[in-house]
């Protein structure tokens, strides 16, 4: 079943010059780039991106990071896409990810965790559509 996910890197992958190395394992998995943009994020789209957690302990925090600088969208496409990228990225806390995922290889830390991905096909909808204004074909 071919689906998208709508991914990012965070602004700390782009500070720690890590979009090669994160483009790369998406290239050579063998998903189609459907989106590719640099930019910083509006404060409206990261409210709206991360509504579940507005009005938590940690989201000050978070929104202040998101907004630090430009994020890495994608909109990526392939069979099964959200669940294969999730197993790609590895869980929240990066402390507790496996070596071979993105943040287990990339990153150590629960907050900075260098990048974002879709965990369900609903959820990826509401994203593209949130930062690209329509569903992309
Ligand atoms: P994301 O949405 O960024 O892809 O990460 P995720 O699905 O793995 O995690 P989620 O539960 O959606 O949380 C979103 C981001 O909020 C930060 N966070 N901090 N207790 C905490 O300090 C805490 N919990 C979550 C993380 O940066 C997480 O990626
Ligand atoms: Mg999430």
């Amino acid at each position: 079943m071919v689906e998208q996910s709508l991914v990012f890197i965070k602004p700390d992958g782009v500070r720690r010059n890590l979009i090669a190395e994160v483009v790369g394992r998406f290239e050579r998995r063998g998903f189609g780039f459907k989106k590719l943009e640099l930019r910083t994020l509006s404060p409206n789209e990261v409210d709206a991106h991360y509504q579940e957690h507005v009005g938590k302990d940690f989201y000050p925090r978070l929104r202040d990071f998101i907004l630090s600088g430009p994020v890495l969208l994608m909109v990526l496409e392939g069979d099964r896409a959200i669940d294969v990228i999730r197993t790609m990225v590895g869980p929240t806390d990066a402390l507790d990810a496996l070596p071979g995922t993105i943040r287990g290889d990339l990153a150590l830390s629960k907050g900075e965790n260098i990048i974002h991905a879709s965990d369900s096909v609903a959820s990826a909808e509401r994203e593209i559509e949130n930062f690209f204004g329509a569903l992309v074909a």
